[in-house]
């Protein structure tokens, strides 16, 4: 059976896009090993679009490895990934051609699957582009789940149609471990959060067996690679990847591995917001309404809905519980969050016991309110235990 936490790997398509080949995917499998990622938890490495010929072969009908990116075959790329203790994934799409114009797998789910079972894929993220108008994508992914059940391979089912036709209501059904909801991210600030603010209503659609996928990760980008756009800085990277963490998102990552700096991979493999995200329980974060956001020098700004400044927090396995203040505004913002609001109330006599997953430090035990004076794009996060 397949993990029931968040999958956790590595996907071309941010960094790489259509630039992609052998070398490529030997090197990043390489890098996944050596800075400690494989162990950390990251264990997919996928392929994303334009991995094939232009046409199916012509013969057998099916999809086939483009000579000059693959020389040896995707098979031969497959093996290398396992014989590196990782699992391998691939790319295809529902519609008649995939989202960059390559063959895609509209009536030819069940030969497909059986041509990626042979590759010894493990992982499939299956797109939305090019869907003839008449069939509607419920039952296109459950074609697919079908194929992939029948395949003979444990395939993880990476769904990928950008939260259209109220995915969340049926994408459980076909089968998928996990479903994009929202359009494509790119490296910037706005990007995420726009991506991240409209997930909140879904986050109870976020359960083990299927997750709410809200795109890989930028991390590490720098402004570089196929979604560069103007790249984001180190705070906005932590509070990238604390989101993340907190929203029991997939984590994949989307930057180069080959070129992760020690500080990129000491964020990627945060063992406290990994414990967060693959928590066994895969409760949903919600979202802690404070009544009033204050400025810095205590001024109220925003009432509570529509904030820029927000809390979250989520229930932990073995009554801990994980807190996170986020500031998506572009100037500091004071955070006020009432126990209460989460369902601690004063008259317990109970609290938290505050864990800061960035610094480690314990900042002892909070009771009845608090607020952070946080910085524009900043986050803190804290795992915690209800003591008295
Ligand atoms: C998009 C998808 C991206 C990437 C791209 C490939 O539809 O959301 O993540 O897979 O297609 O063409």
């Amino acid at each position: 059976m397949l993990s029931r936490t968040p999958p956790m790997g590595f996907n071309t398509w941010n960094t790489f896009g259509e630039d992609i080949n052998d070398k490529v995917v030997r090197e990043t499998a390489d890098a996944m090993v050596d800075l400690g990622l494989r162990d950390a938890g990251y264990e997919y490495l996928v392929i994303d679009d334009c991995w094939s010929e232009r046409e199916r072969d012509p013969v057998s009908g099916r999809i086939i490895a483009d000579h000059i990116k693959f020389p040896d075959g995707m098979k031969a790329v497959g093996d290398y990934v396992h014989s590196k203790g990782l699992k391998f994934g691939m790319y295809s799409c529902a519609g008649t051609r995939t989202c960059a114009n390559y063959p895609s797998s509209f009536d030819h789910e069940f030969i497909d699957a059986e041509t990626f079972a042979e590759f010894g894929v493990d992982f499939l993220k299956y797109d939305y582009c090019n869907r003839p108008a008449h069939h509607h994508g419920d039952l296109l992914y459950r074609k697919m789940g079908m194929a992939l059940k029948a395949c003979g391979r444990d395939i993880l089912f990476s769904a990928c149609n950008w939260g259209a036709d109220d995915v969340h209501n049926w994408i459980r059904s076909t089968g998928a471990h996990m479903y994009r909801s929202t359009g494509d991210i790119n490296d910037s600030f706005p990007s995420m959060r726009d991506i991240v603010c409209s997930q909140i209503e879904y986050l109870p659609y976020s359960a083990p067996g299927c997750f709410n996928d809200i795109d890989m990760l930028t991390i590490g980008m720098y402004g570089k690679g196929n979604v560069g756009a103007g790249g984001c800085n180190d705070t906005e990277y932590k509070t990238q990847f604390a989101i993340w963490c907190m929203f029991s998102a997939p984590l994949m990552l989307g930057g180069d591995i080959r070129t992760f700096s020690p500080e990129t991979v000491k964020l990627v493999t945060n063992k406290d917001l990994i414990r967060i995200n693959q928590d066994e329980e895969g409760r949903p974060a919600f979202q802690s309404y404070s009544w009033i956001t204050r400025n810095a020098d205590g001024s109220a700004a925003y009432k509570a809905s529509g904030d820029k400044a927000k809390v979250f927090v989520k229930l932990l396995s073995d009554n801990e519980v994980a807190v996170m203040f986020v500031n998506f505004d572009d100037r500091e913002r004071r955070v006020d969050f009432y126990f209460e609001d989460m369902g601690l109330p004063v008259a317990s006599g109970y609290g938290l016991e505050m864990k800061d997953v960035f610094t480690g430090e314990n900042i002892g035990v909070k009771k009845d309110f608090m607020y952070r004076n946080i910085q524009a794009h900043d986050c803190e996060c804290y795992l915690c235990k209800i003591s008295k």
